[in-house]
């Protein structure tokens, strides 16, 4: 089994790690900064912990840099400086935001270099454990180690999705859209509770069941078939009470709901279920322009 190094053995670094190690690859060399970090990855994941990237590199025929986004160029040619990198080895990063050439200097060397980003969220080791089965792997870069990712995917229990390398921003900005955006409304859904002295707690709780049958609704029927309210409804009224209200008592909020609703308008439109005339006048009211 090919040689596993992990270079920044952070949140995604440590998961990646500890996953492929259960399944028998042998782990031979984590890369962190700072000691205290080292000790951390040396307890959890039971391998040669270095200080020196270049060395840690050098002994992995997969080499994961699993840095920040901001750093894995300097890393990459840091190591490639350093005489880390050789032919035969593969090198990935698991950014979603940046495409494979920001590992340019490693291909120089003779390497194959992917991106290869779990679309997965991992806010720590045991959660990002339980979330690898069935997550999607974003890969592109050179197609001659696209074996070797597949590989992995199957390790992982997930599944394998290609982009071409100039679609990489776009992807990441709409996986933010799908992620990111979705905690930011959350908490706007929240802060409107708290006007009323809903403690978030209580309001999460009663949320809760409201957004996990969202969320299947989505995945069975899509966005569109999904959606209901008042504006697939055509209800004026409600929203001209919303906007009343969110005025007095969350103005601050206004804009996102305003933006976010005229969107909607647009949806319901797609669905049919929304005539023109309420469409106009809901709006008219958030704002947008009338066509
Ligand atoms: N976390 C997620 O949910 C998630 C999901 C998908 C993809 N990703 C991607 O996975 C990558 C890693 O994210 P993460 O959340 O695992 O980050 P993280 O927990 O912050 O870990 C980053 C690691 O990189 C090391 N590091 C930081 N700056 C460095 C530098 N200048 N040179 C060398 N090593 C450095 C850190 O070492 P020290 O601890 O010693 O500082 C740490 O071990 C990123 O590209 C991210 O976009 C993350």
């Amino acid at each position: 089994m090919k040689r596993i190094t992990v270079i920044g053995a952070g949140n995604v670094g440590k998961v990646l790690g500890s996953a492929l190690k259960a399944k028998g690859y042998p782990l031979v060399a984590a890369f962190c900064r700072t000691a205290p970090s080292r000790q951390t990855a040396a307890r959890v994941l039971q391998c040669p912990v270095y200080d020196d990237m270049a060395q840690a590199a050098r002994v992995g025929d997969i080499v994961f840099i699993t840095t920040p986004d901001r750093v894995i160029q300097e890393v990459c040619e840091n190591i490639a400086a350093a005489g880390g990198f050789h032919s035969g080895q593969l090198v990935l990063h698991t950014s979603g935001a940046h495409s494979s050439e920001v590992l340019a200097a490693a291909r120089e060397q003779g390497a194959r270099v992917l991106s290869f980003h779990p679309l997965q969220t991992f806010p720590g080791l045991e959660v990002g454990l339980q979330s690898l089965p069935g997550t999607f792997f974003t890969v592109e870069g050179d197609e001659a180690g696209f074996a070797a990712a597949a590989e992995l995917v199957t390790t992982f229990a997930g599944k394998m999705l290609h982009i071409p390398t100039e679609m990489k921003p776009l992807y990441h900005a709409a996986a933010c859209v799908a992620c990111n955006y979705l905690v930011s409304l959350m908490d706007v859904a929240l802060k409107m509770y708290a006007v009323m002295n809903i403690s978030a707690a209580s309001a999460m709780e009663a949320l809760s069941p409201l957004i996990q049958g969202t969320l299947r609704n989505i995945a069975s029927l899509g966005p569109q078939q999904a959606l209901t309210g008042p504006i697939t409804r055509g209800d004026v009224s409600t929203i001209s009470c919303h906007l009343e209200n969110m005025r007095q008592q969350c103005p601050e909020l206004l804009p996102l709901y305003s933006e976010l609703g005229l969107y909607t308008v647009e949806l319901a439109l797609r669905k049919g279920t929304l005539g023109e005339k309420e469409a106009k006048e809901i709006n008219q009211l958030l704002g947008g322009q009338v066509k």
